[in-house]
């Protein structure tokens, strides 16, 4: 593993080892055990987009780690003024030991790696949201012990959370139902990915979807960039509420995840947020021990 770019590039067991590595670090950190792993290494973190968790677990992960991040804004950047990923690549490599983006277009990411001589981390795109997928079937597993055969339903929009959910899922063994209405669809290359697996279903029936699942996903209906569809979305995701009637058809003891930031009242209740609170801040607080595994994976090369 070079880069982090999408889960699609990833095998099921790259994804294990690095849960594996994940739970180790969450271990230690827990117990009071130092891990200087990327001691002297700089990790430049671009972002485009706001941001709470990934800017924080990263910047936090990095120092635990032992190593050095930076925030480059691309307001500051440059790159915010023209210059082309493709330079900016090539100079950061000069510098750094590696970079998490988070941006618009996957082809920056991809051109960031292609360009560059560094790994690449995607910290969110329009396409894809891998480092919060890590962190989700970290806290799944962490729950169920394994992953495997378990059902998990995504409701709502299909964006880069139903992406990258549905691909990391299904590459785990597990069920994947996507309930979004038509014209909300996730991405068609994830469609051509799940085309044709038997544990994958896509409907435009949420009650269909959440059926004897055992996690209950969604996220907001509005991605950062579509601000201005907000009105038109709330109407067009109406149906698509993760609510109490929802779990019901839901296997009892359901998990509710959430990437966040959550909009309650429109793709959540308050209700069920608030009665989950625990297994989401845990699947937030999941978010840096994942990415010090990935961080440590790509930066310093594998660990037992
Ligand atoms: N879930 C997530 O990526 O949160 P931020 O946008 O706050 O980083
Ligand atoms: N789909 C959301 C996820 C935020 C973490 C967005 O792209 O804004």
């Amino acid at each position: 593993m070079k880069h982090l770019l999408k889960l699609l590039d990833l095998s099921k067991e790259e994804i294990i080892s690095i849960l594996d590595l994940a739970d180790q670090l969450k271990y230690e950190k827990k117990n009071n055990i130092a891990h200087p792993l990327l001691a002297g290494k700089s990790l430049g973190m671009i972002f485009q987009k706001s941001s709470t968790r990934t800017r924080v677990s990263f910047e936090v992960g990095m120092y635990q780690l032992g190593g050095q991040a930076l925030f480059l804004s691309s307001n500051d950047l440059q790159i915010g003024r023209g210059e082309p990923v493709q330079d900016t690549a090539r100079v950061l490599s000069r510098y750094l030991d590696g970079i998490m983006i988070r941006t618009f277009a996957q082809k920056e990411v991809e051109d960031l790696a292609a360009y560059g001589s560094i790994p690449v981390i995607n910290g969110l795109t329009d396409f894809a949201h891998p480092c919060q997928v890590l962190a989700d079937l970290m806290t799944i597993r962490e729950r169920y012990a394994a992953l495997d055969g378990l059902k998990l339903a995504y409701i709502g929009d299909g964006n880069n959370m139903a992406n990258s959910l549905t691909v990391g899922c299904l590459k785990m063994g597990m069920k994947v139902a996507v309930a979004t209405p038509e014209g909300y669809r996730p991405d068609q290359k994830v469609l051509d990915f799940a085309s044709g697996n038997p544990n994958f279903l896509l409907t435009d029936d949420p009650v269909k979807a959440a059926a004897g699942a055992d996690v209950i996903y969604t996220d907001t209906w509005a991605s950062m960039g579509q601000e201005k569809e907000k009105e038109a979305r709330i109407k067009a995701f109406a149906g698509y509420q993760v609510n109490g009637k929802l779990l019901e058809a839901a296997n009892p003891g359901a998990m509710v995840q959430h990437c966040l930031p959550a909009y309650r009242g429109q793709e959540i209740t308050e209700e069920v947020f608030e009665a989950h609170a625990a297994e989401l801040f845990d699947e937030a607080e999941n978010r840096l021990h994942a990415q010090k595994a990935v961080m440590v994976k790509l930066l310093s090369g594998e660990r037992d």
